[in-house]
């Protein structure tokens, strides 16, 4: 285990996860387990930039360590954490913080959209970047699997690493990013990137019955049945394809080109797929979400673990700014 390359990802608790947060992170980062020593975390020192209250945050995250557990997360084999229960990182964000220009925290897209849309900015916000790069750095982390939307928190990970080691000698690994690209970026029910701040998603585990109806309000073009369509240029072709094999990719595709289908039909084959694929993890998900105090279990062994890491870590750079 020990000579596996570490990665390192860590998802918000900011509502029930959804299939872009499956498809861009979840998948990828849950199948990595099988060639690497996986740190995975659930942010909610993040979470508070955008959760005022207390009982949501504690119910998402009771959500996120069933979502883990159901896909098949091994507690047992790696490491997976609530990101507050390793304080540790908050110290090690305000010695990244003397040495982040605040040019740099400017240019986050975060932030830039948020001055924008004139809406309020806390420091917390302004900071977000730093304290990412805290998370991945305290950990010594090789490998960061995220979706595409978090590349630029990435290179600013990288920036702030390397002006650490810059000032004070080499003391963190500078972390590639392993972005699934085939992935990109999922749309969601009206076309925009799927996002719980967009409030355009389909839930990763719902019922059935919603999880239909969901795939049925994905919006499309307005061609009639006998039209050709563009399957590059549809939502629901896009979401179809992630649980689609090449040979049902390449069917659909021409049935879209040939004309004679309608949108119902293909939203239809989608919303089946995207059932047999979840249909298990799901009946775990709501087995395992009941039992709070296993869940509590869970965090309290990982965290216990990464704090280890996270100690050590803290340490060397504490020395190496001249702190005793
Ligand atoms: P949201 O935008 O819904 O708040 P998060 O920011 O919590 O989602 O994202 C958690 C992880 O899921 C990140 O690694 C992110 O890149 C990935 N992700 C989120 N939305 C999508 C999407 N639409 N397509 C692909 N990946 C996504
Ligand atoms: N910012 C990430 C998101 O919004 C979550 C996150 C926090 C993260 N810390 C991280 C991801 C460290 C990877 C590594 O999705």
């Amino acid at each position: 285990m020990t000579d596996r390359k570490r990665t390192l990802s860590g998802i918000k608790p900011t509502g029930s996860p959804h299939l872009g947060n499956y498809l861009g992170m979840l998948k990828p980062a849950l199948a990595m387990q099988a060639t690497h020593e996986t740190f995975y975390f659930i942010a909610d020192y993040h979470a508070l930039t955008s959760v005022t209250n207390p009982k949501e945050l504690r119910e998402n995250t009771y959500d996120l360590v069933a979502v883990f557990d159901a896909l098949g997360m091994d507690f047992s084999r790696h490491t997976f954490f609530r990101q507050s229960d390793v304080p540790e990182v908050t110290e090690l964000t305000w010695l990244l913080s003397c040495v982040t220009p605040m040019g740099l925290l400017e240019r986050a897209h975060a932030y830039k959209e948020k001055r924008q849309s004139k809406e309020d900015v806390t420091h917390g916000l302004f900071a977000y970047p730093v304290l990412m790069a805290a998370d991945i750095l305290i950990y010594d982390s090789h490998e960061v699997p995220v979706g595409k939307d978090q590349k630029q928190h990435l290179e600013m990970t990288r920036d702030i690493a390397q002006r650490f080691n810059h000032i004070y000698g080499e003391t963190f690994i500078v972390p590639e990013p392993r972005i699934a690209e085939v992935v990109a970026t999922i749309p969601g029910l009206d076309g925009r990137k799927m996002s719980k701040s967009y409030d355009n998603v389909i839930p990763l585990f719902s019922s059935e019955a919603q999880l239909r109806k969901q795939v049925m309000r994905i919006v499309t073009d307005s061609k009639s049945v006998e039209e050709p369509k563009d399957p590059e240029h549809c939502n629901v072709f896009q979401i179809f394809r992630q649980f689609a094999d090449e040979t049902q990719r390449e069917a659909w595709a021409k049935r879209y080109r040939a004309g004679g289908m309608g949108y119902g039909e293909i939203k239809q084959a989608t919303f089946e797929a995207i059932n047999e694929a979840i249909r298990k993890p799901r009946e775990r998900y709501f087995a395992v979400r009941e039992d709070t105090a296993q869940l509590d279990a869970i965090l309290a062994e990982g965290g216990e673990r990464a704090r280890q890491v996270a100690g050590a870590v803290l340490y060397r750079a504490r020395k190496r700014v001249g702190l005793s």
